[in-house]
């Protein structure tokens, strides 16, 4: 049965969290690099495609991210969307650590910042503007190159990690 929640009523966020975990999502990692030349990377689910021409895309970040004065003042970014064989990356990079790039094999992209080895994706950014989003700042990005591969794409949905299967047609 659906409950519908009372508008007026203030909203648990966990209650939250689990309604938004029924929307299935891509998983990326979001790498920069700060003005004092520190990479920094986190593991994203809030990546939506905004706009083709110009080719825009968005995500948010939480206001108490250790990296957002990185993300802030580096106004470039990269999304490495990952695949169904790099849940471990996942893992790694939505864990607070200071040398989160010392066991990752990693290059650097045009503007510096680190492009992930394998991604089935890759979005290389400007920060186009941001925008307050809550507990959150929305990043509103402009590609600036894009790489993609073959591949399946790891899936996160209630809070769990997917791969994905094609419905198969009914004759
Ligand atoms: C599947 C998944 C998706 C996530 N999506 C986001 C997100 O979109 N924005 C965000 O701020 N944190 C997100 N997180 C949490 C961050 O990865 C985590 O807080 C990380 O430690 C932040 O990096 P930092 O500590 O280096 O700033 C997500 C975590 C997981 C496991």
């Amino acid at each position: 049965m659906i409950n519908v929640t009372d508008q007026h009523e203030p909203i648990d966020p966990r209650d939250l969290r689990n309604a938004l975990g029924r929307y299935p999502t891509g998983v990326a990692v979001i790498t920069t690099r700060a003005p004092n030349g520190k990479f920094e990377g986190l593991t994203a689910n809030s990546l939506a495609a905004v706009s083709l021409a110009p080719p825009l895309i968005l995500w948010s970040l939480r206001r108490e991210a250790p990296s957002i004065k990185s993300f802030l003042a580096a106004g470039t970014f990269v999304v490495n969307v990952l695949s169904e064989e790099q849940s471990h990356l996942s893992d790694h990079f939505a864990k607070p650590s200071d040398n989160k790039f010392d066991r990752v094999t990693f290059s650097t992209g045009w503007a510096g910042c680190p492009v992930l080895h394998e991604s089935l994706a890759v979005f290389e950014c400007d920060t186009e503007s941001t925008t307050d989003g809550g507990d959150h700042v929305i990043f509103l990005g402009r590609i600036r190159r894009i790489h993609h591969r073959e591949g399946s794409p790891l899936i996160f949905s209630g809070g769990k990690y997917h791969s994905d299967a094609p419905l198969v047609a009914k004759p």
